[in-house]
This record gives C-alpha cells, sequence and structure tokens, in this order.
C-alpha cells in the first residue's frame, strides 16, 4: 500500500491511500486523542449528509489506529477546492454554482417554528454569545459594539436543519463542474443559516484568502459575484434572511476573536466586522422603512 499526504488545516493526517491493486481512498486520522470524537462526529456527518445534487465522498470504514486514534476512510475524489477553482472559473459558471449550493443547503420547505421552538433557539445563541463575551477583550469597541449586537438579536427565525458545520470554500472540492462537501464539522447549533454565514466569510471577507499578499482582481470579481447571486437566491426564499446570514457572519467573525494571535490577523478581523456592522446596520435601516 503506498500513501501519500494531502495536508490540511486541522492537524489531523490525511492521505491518499493506493492499494495493490491500484484502488484508491482517503484516509483521515485524528491529530491526538482528545479529537476523536470529533473526527468521529465529522465522519457519521459525513456519511449522513444528503444533498442534492452535491454529494459527500461516500465513508467506506471507520476505526482506531494501533495508537488508539480515529480514522475513517472514505471516497477520493479527484477535484480541485472551490477556493481554488474560483480563481481561473468561467464566470459565467458561478450561478450554476450558487444554484446547486442553495438547493443543497436550504431545506425543502422551510419548517414552521413552533414558540417552544424558538425559546430553545434563542436559548442556545444567547449561552453561545454570553461565553463568547466571557472569552473577549473589553478595550476594543469593535467587539463591544459587536456583541451588543449579537445580545440584542432574536435569533428565532434560524430553524434547525442539517448543517456542514465548517463551510469553507476549501472544503468543497470541485470535479467535472459537481461539487463535493468535505470536512464537516460539529457545532453549537445546526442551520443551513450558520453554513451560509461561513460562506460569507470567504466571498465576502475573503478570510481563506487573508494570507495572500496580492489576490488577483479575477479571484475577487468572482468572489463578488458570488456573493451577489447567492444573496438573490436567499432574498427569493425570503427577503428577511439576508439580515440573519449577515448576523451569522457577525458571530462567526466574533468567535475568531478569542484565537487571534498575530497583529495582521487582529487587524484584518477588525477591518472585515466593522464593514459587516455597518452593513447589517444598512440591511435594518432597509428593513424599518420597508415595515
Ligand atoms: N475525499 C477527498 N477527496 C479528495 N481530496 C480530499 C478528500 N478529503 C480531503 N481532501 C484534500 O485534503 C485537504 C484537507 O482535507 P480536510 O478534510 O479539509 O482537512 P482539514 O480538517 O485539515 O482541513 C482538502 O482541502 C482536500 O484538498
Ligand atoms: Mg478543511
Amino acid at each position: 500500500m503506498n500513501k501519500y499526504n494531502l495536508g490540511g488545516h486541522s492537524g489531523c493526517q490525511i492521505y491518499l491511500m493506493e492499494e495493490d491493486d491500484g484502488r484508491v481512498f482517503v484516509r483521515k486520522i485524528s491529530k491526538d486523542k482528545a479529537y476523536n470524537n470529533r473526527l468521529k462526529t465529522q465522519s457519521e456527518k459525513q456519511a449522513s449528509f444528503s444533498g442534492n445534487p452535491i454529494k459527500a465522498p461516500k465513508v467506506f470504514n471507520q476505526g482506531y489506529t494501533e495508537d488508539g486514534l480515529f480514522f475513517f476512510d472514505m471516497e477520493y475524489v479527484q477535484g480541485v477546492t472551490l477556493a481554488e477553482y474560483i480563481k481561473t472559473m468561467q464566470i459565467g459558471k458561478v450561478k450554476g454554482l450558487v444554484e446547486s449550493l442553495v438547493s443543497s443547503i436550504v431545506p425543502e420547505k422551510s419548517a414552521i417554528i413552533s414558540e417552544e421552538q424558538k425559546e430553545i433557539v434563542k436559548d442556545v445563541f444567547n449561552k453561545k454569545i454570553s461565553d463568547l463575551r466571557e472569552k473577549l477583550y473589553r478595550d476594543n469597541d469593535i467587539v463591544n459594539q459587536a456583541l451588543h449586537m449579537l445580545e440584542t438579536h432574536d435569533w428565532s427565525k434560524f430553524s434547525h436543519s442539517q448543517c456542514h458545520g465548517d463551510m469553507t470554500l476549501e472544503n468543497i472540492i470541485i470535479k467535472d463542474d459537481k461539487m463535493y462537501f468535505i470536512d464537516f464539522l460539529d457545532s453549537f447549533y445546526d442551520s443551513w443559516l450558520l453554513d451560509i454565514g461561513t460562506l460569507l466569510q470567504d466571498i465576502q471577507v475573503m478570510w481563506s484568502y487573508r494570507f495572500q499578499t496580492e489576490v488577483s482582481m479575477n479571484t475577487v470579481l468572482r468572489l463578488i459575484v458570488f456573493r451577489d447571486l447567492l444573496l438573490d437566491e436567499i432574498r427569493k426564499i425570503d427577503t428577511s434572511y439576508v439580515l440573519e446570514i449577515y448576523y451569522a457572519l457577525l458571530q462567526k467573525l466574533i468567535r475568531i476573536y478569542p484565537y487571534t494571535k498575530d497583529k495582521y490577523t487582529y487587524n484584518f478581523l477588525n477591518e472585515k466586522t466593522s464593514i459587516i456592522l455597518n452593513d447589517i446596520k444598512k440591511l435594518e435601516e432597509q428593513v424599518r422603512e420597508d415595515s
């Protein structure tokens, strides 16, 4: 059996394995024992994901290494990540991607949320945000403003649904114009609105590209088209969802602060968070004018 390192961000080991008969598969191994359960949840989320047309690589097998590390084996999708693909793709293809994404993420019909469920959702989010406040610097006006907005927001529109948990452009693989989700993650709450918020972190905030000194105009242009078409599609489902996904993005950005070690990332985050705060204020003004 041959194996080739595929790399990654989480610290887990990811290998392309080639068996003696030439068959290939991908093995993802936990970075340490403490991470075993999260990777197991990832494997289960991936195995049970159902979307149309987007699929997840089939999970073939799971188990523990001799060192007691959890691993799972999955189908190898020989393609490129969406983060890479978007740099050179034909702009006319963006619309098709956006439609596939929306039809695979957004539940068929939006469930009516009972008053009881609304209270549960509010509690979950309020708890998460109050935990966040505990962890955050108190001398940052942008963070304080954001926390205040997150605390006073009514989260009851975040209906429970299937959720990827870490929907970045690097966790989507494209092969023959078809998309596959990889690298699912457990999250404090499962809702597709949170997934779109994470997607906006790349498309609007360009998080995955932050260390690239020069992002080509081609990429920026495609990301803008991607964002605008995505917002259009979301608006078609329900105009009020646009504001909700910006709130999802805001909580996502604020959750990065406690992990920020370097000044460059800290400044980047401040700059972007401040823009999103203004976007939200504008959207809320619009809502007030419309009503
Ligand atoms: N099933 C797969 N088929 C093809 N490539 C894969 C597959 N799983 C992972 N990869 C490649 O390995 C990289 C890292 O995998 P990922 O699961 O996202 O790890 P991490 O948790 O470290 O981000 C991906 O960006 C992708 O390029
Ligand atoms: Mg990944």
